[in-house]
């Protein structure tokens, strides 16, 4: 079934695309258009475009495009009509009542509410005589009860079916239990059994933005391995999204986030006033998370684990975080291996004092390559000097001024050499930049004649063109397709994908829909959308003729009946092509 296609079209008309992306790209404007660095791949150099008169984005860099529910799909991971809603939510538009297929969205419901009842339950098992241990072991390491209670905390008893057994009860059937990752399936000499993911671990439930329960943390409560138990990945719950607390942190509104490692560090930051502590989820701090965390925060207090994993995983969050364009500071762990730990130990103040002395990305820089050099010896002191003017030559000249002097007092050198030194990085580094431009540019080049979703345009470039010429300009202006229509058959088309784009254009063109780029996101996959935008936006540098459209007309009809005739001098490819043909 499909969703109204009234209803996509109001909907693009009532939403600007560029405040929907702005809110998730920091976008500058550039004429017509505005630009910014792309989330959806790694880069320096801004190729993301949004293009608010066509109501679509692309990226010259990975290829991603789209308009705004495509936009909305991929960034935050949501199936069509997932994105569709949530734009529509952004409108203020209601829904209509029915007219779409919303199957994968109520399974998504049924996941949540089970994760809903879940995390009652555990919180229940938690209060439970019987289980006094679990609720010990929270009160031993300095949370009260109204932080167990503000957070959900919980206990899976040491059972192998005491979650499943109670869900059953309240409707749930196995598969969704498994589905939701709360239980786990065993085949054993065929005999298939469910049982529960979580036993004898105390329970840690993640919140999104929404209020949902989409996932848990479960720890031991002892040493044994492995420490924590996490949701994979399932229909409503990707790892490497997941942000723990940023349901509460995101209201502390002073426009600050604090970074830490663990649940138990969050918590404990919670209960002792901080209430802009997050932590980011999963192995490996990713690009989506910093998005997310830079749209509720202007600055990021870095506040990792005193060890080498904790610095490792800083220099990773700086990297990533970087590109957000959010401000960035490290807080040096003192007094304690992590947040909880110093604050347990030495109080609240402590931790308010060490926030106050956050080195920003350069006093980190340089932290880091001071403690790599011996600064008693000559040689020592040389081999960092040459280190810290790398790092200031990416600051700006304010920066440099204040940190060359400083360096100069304390290392004894004339402030003179550092700038010079300074100032040979700089160049060095803008020369580097240029290379990495061109090679940006020269891949760009390049890849521009493959299309992942189009294999044969490549091969075909000539014919493609043409055909990405005809349909960008149709869909610009259908009185072109009225005067021209009857002079083209989609089996004109040399590449597959062009032809079924083309086809569909067609159909919504004869059916008097207006062309735009959201009509044909339930037809083609979000990765298919990054082919048909590019083909939509590139009409934009066309003069858009009629003529033209002709000219494009008369190249796909050579291709059917090439001007050789001599089979025997084709090349196997134009021979099958000629053969399909006929
Ligand atoms: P930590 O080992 O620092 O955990 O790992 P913690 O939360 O501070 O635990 P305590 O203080 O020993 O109770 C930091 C985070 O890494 C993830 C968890 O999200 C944890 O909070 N982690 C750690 C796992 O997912 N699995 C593990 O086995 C260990
Ligand atoms: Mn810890």
């Amino acid at each position: 079934m499909k969703l109204n296609e009234r209803f996509i079209q109001d909907l693009q008309d009532k939403i600007d695309i560029d405040s929907v992306i702005s809110s998730y790209v920091n976008l500058k404007r550039r004429g017509k258009t505005l630009v910014g660095l792309c989330p959806f791949h790694n880069e320096k150099t801004p190729s993301f475009t949004v293009y608010p008169d066509t109501r679509s984005f692309y990226c010259f860099g990975c290829g991603a495009g789209g308009d705004v529910i495509s936009f909305v799909r991929r960034i935050d991971n949501l199936d069509y009509i997932e994105a569709v809603k949530a734009v529509a939510q952004m409108a203020g538009m209601p829904m209509p009542e029915d007219g779409y297929d919303d199957t994968l969205s109520k399974k998504r419901m049924r996941l949540l509410s089970a994760n809903r009842e879940a995390a009652r339950f555990f919180n229940a098992c938690l209060m439970e005589e019987k289980n006094r241990s679990a609720l010990e072991y929270f009160l031993s390491r300095g949370l009260s009860m109204n932080t167990i209670r503000r957070f959900g905390l919980g206990y899976a008893p040491n059972e192998w079916r005491a979650l499943i057994e109670h869900l059953r009860k309240k409707g749930f059937t196995d598969e969704e239990l498994v589905l939701a990752n709360l239980a786990r399936r065993s085949d054993k000499d065929g005999r298939v059994s469910y049982y529960d993911n979580f036993r004898n671990r105390v329970m840690f439930p993640i919140i999104d933005l929404r209020g949902n329960v989409i996932a848990f943390g479960g720890r031991v409560m002892d040493d044994s391995k492995p420490k924590y138990i996490n949701t994979s990945d399932t229909l409503v719950y990707k790892k490497s999204n997941g942000v723990f607390a940023l349901n509460f942190a995101k209201n502390a509104n002073d426009n600050k986030l604090i970074l830490v490692e663990g649940y138990m560090d969050v918590i404990a930051l919670h209960q002792a006033g901080f209430t802009n502590a997050i932590a980011c989820l999963g192995t490996a701090f990713t690009s989506e998370q910093a998005n997310l965390l830079s749209r509720y925060a202007e600055e990021i207090l870095i506040c990792y684990d005193n060890d080498e994993a904790g610095q490792k995983a800083t220099q990773k969050a700086l990297g990533v975080l970087g590109k957000t364009g959010v401000k960035l500071r490290v807080v040096k762990m003192e007094g304690g291996k992590d947040a909880d730990e110093i604050i347990r130990k030495h109080g609240k103040e402590r931790f308010d004092s060490l926030l106050g002395k956050a080195a920003n990305k350069t006093e980190y820089k340089l932290l880091e390559e001071r403690a790599k050099y011996n600064l008693s010896t000559d040689d020592g002191k040389l081999r960092f000097l040459m280190a810290a003017t790398q790092v200031l030559a990416e600051c700006g000249s304010i920066e440099c001024d204040i940190y060359a002097t400083r360096l100069s007092n304390e290392l004894g050198v004339n402030v003179e050499s550092i700038n010079a030194q300074i100032k040979s990085a700089k160049a060095k580094l803008r020369r580097s930049d240029e290379e990495r431009r061109k090679r940006e540019q020269d891949n760009m080049l390049e890849k521009s004649f493959e299309d992942k979703n189009n294999p044969e345009r490549a091969k075909n470039l000539r014919a493609a063109k043409a055909e990405e010429t005809i349909i960008a300009s149709f869909m610009r202006n259908p009185d072109f397709y009225k005067k021209l229509k009857d002079r083209l058959s989609s089996d004109d088309f040399v590449t597959s994908f062009n032809r079924r784009l083309y086809q569909c254009l067609c159909e919504k063109l004869d059916a008097g829909v207006d062309a735009e780029l959201s009509q044909f996101a339930k037809h083609f996959s979000p990765e298919e959308m990054d082919s048909v935008t590019r083909i939509f936006i590139s009409s934009s540098s066309l003069s858009n003729t009629v003529k033209e459209c002709e000219d494009c007309i008369e190249v796909l009809k050579e291709k059917v009946a090439p001007k050789i005739t001599d089979t025997s001098s084709m090349s196997d490819e134009e021979y099958l092509k000629l053969f399909k043909k006929n």
